[in-house]
């Protein structure tokens, strides 16, 4: 039989890095979820049970007692951001805000807790991968000087835990969550154990002292979290700072909200002097110069609750080379492929030897189906050299067969196409909805008809 020592030493097992499952030995494939290659050696610590009394039972507390104060949440100094959020920072929550390199993590971070922050009740921003003069450098830049923010280079978990409960800080960045290091787990830091242990830890503090902590998080080549899905898990709200790095919008999307919608979406521009909340969000991305020529259509995406006018590019050249080429910017390589396959078929344009380019205005990733019509048309434009009039929206999701699918909020899409100041819409036959006054409805039924809309 084990002694009390030897249950309490350490084993070694090995953790998915996709479902968090645990297992004994390492295996290609994930015994749980299947995932390939996703174990990762791992540490637990078998606590003997303690000696002593028997466990007595907890106090458990009647509903009403916790009914009285509603939690009263920190605004962010951005509507976009508090919008995302559900309201703003909830007292003791964990933020996981997670994006590409260079997206605008440490630029939105230091913003929000300087916002949070007063003379009185400083925030605290601890970064673990600039120094104090990178930092500086920043603060200057966005102009978050001043006293309302107190810095702190450390990446060791508990000494960051101590400083908590000595300033006890409005609010606490820790960028990033993947530079902290506990002492008492095994491994780099980084890894699959200490980036738990750590965001653990900090929730813990977060709970126990009701200061609202936010994470930043590097983001894997394959657009995951770095560290365990499963920290989705241990975290409150998970926030994606997305965009094209070179574009200056951005979208901080609402993966997860314990406190909000999940699904909303901010939209923002990164300027010189910071983030700021894109005013008017439609019209900020509408190029008026190039829209009504041949290969550029507006459509109304739905990215979450939101809708949003966006100019949709394409050019379609013949190609010098025996493969042409092509390329999508803001739009899924494969989709397009689709599309094009859809469009020589079934609507007979021939598309096998032309360059095709396609690139969504103002940095905006198209995840939204309902856009896949105006991406076709803009494409049929350019290799016909026809156009849509520039105060037409087009919306729709487009099937294999050619057929034009009625698309999700279709009449969210056309209150922002009046708002934008559109005209007319070309959308699916089988909308039955109500249109807004003075909105001209071209209903089509399949690609053939909405091509022949092309002047
Ligand atoms: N002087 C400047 N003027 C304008 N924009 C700047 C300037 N310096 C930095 N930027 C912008 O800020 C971005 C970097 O922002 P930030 O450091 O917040 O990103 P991050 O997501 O934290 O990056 P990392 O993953 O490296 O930590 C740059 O990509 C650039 O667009
Ligand atoms: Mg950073």
């Amino acid at each position: 039989m084990a002694t009390e020592l030897q249950r309490a030493a350490p084993r070694l097992h090995y953790i998915c890095s996709e479902c968090g499952a645990e297992a004994p030995k390492w295996q290609g494939r994930c015994p749980a979820c299947a995932a390939w290659n996703s174990l990762s050696e791992d540490v637990v610590r078998l606590t003997a049970r303690r000696p002593g009394p028997p466990t007595v039972a907890a106090t458990t507390t009647p509903m009403e007692a916790v009914m009285a104060a509603p939690a009263r949440v920190q605004a962010t100094g951005s509507f976009e951001v508090d919008r995302v959020l559900g309201g703003g920072i909830v007292p003791g929550s964990v933020v996981l805000l997670g994006g590409d390199p260079g997206i605008g993590k440490s630029t939105i971070a230091l913003q929000v807790s300087h916002s949070c922050g007063d003379e009185v009740s400083p925030a605290l921003y601890c970064t673990g991968e600039e120094s104090l003069e990178q930092l500086a450098l920043r603060a200057r830049r966005l102009g978050c000087t001043g006293a309302r923010v107190r810095l702190l280079v450390e990446s060791d978990v508990d000494t960051v835990i101590a400083t908590i409960e000595a300033e006890r800080p409005s609010l606490v960045v820790v960028d990033s969550v993947q530079t902290l290091r506990d002492a008492a787990t095994p491994g780099p830091p980084g890894s699959v154990s200490q980036v738990r242990a750590a965001v653990l830890r900090m929730s813990e503090i977060a709970k126990a002292t009701g200061v609202p902590v936010l994470l930043v998080g590097h983001v894997t080549k394959e657009g995951a979290i770095a560290g365990p899905r499963t920290l989705e898990h241990l975290v409150d709200v998970v926030l994606y700072l997305e965009g094209e790095r070179l574009g200056e919008h951005r979208m901080l999307r609402g993966i997860k909200n314990r406190f909000g919608a999940t699904g909303e979406v901010g939209l923002l521009t990164m300027e010189r002097d910071g983030m700021r909340d894109l005013a008017a969000p439609s019209r900020g991305m509408l190029d008026a110069a190039s829209l009504g020529a041949s290969g550029s259509v507006l459509t109304i995406t739905c990215d979450g609750l939101r809708p949003m006018a966006v100019e949709v590019q394409a050019l379609a050249v013949a190609s010098p080379f025996e493969f042409p080429r092509r390329t999508a910017s803001g739009f899924e390589l494969n989709r397009l492929h689709l599309m094009l396959a859809v469009l020589a078929k079934r609507a007979g344009i021939a598309v096998s030897k032309l360059d095709v380019f396609v690139n969504v205005a103002g940095g905006i990733r198209l995840a939204d189906p309902g856009t896949d019509l105006a991406v076709v048309l803009a494409i049929a434009g350019s290799a016909g050299d026809r156009a849509i009039s520039r105060h037409c929206a087009v919306i729709g999701e487009l099937g294999l067969g050619g057929e034009v699918r009625r698309v999700s909020r279709t009449e969210v899409r056309l209150a922002e196409a009046a708002a934008v100041g559109m005209e007319a819409v070309i959308l699916p036959e089988s909308f039955r909805g109500a249109v807004p006054d003075g909105l001209r409805v071209h209903r089509v039924r399949n690609l053939i008809e909405a091509v022949a809309l092309l002047g």
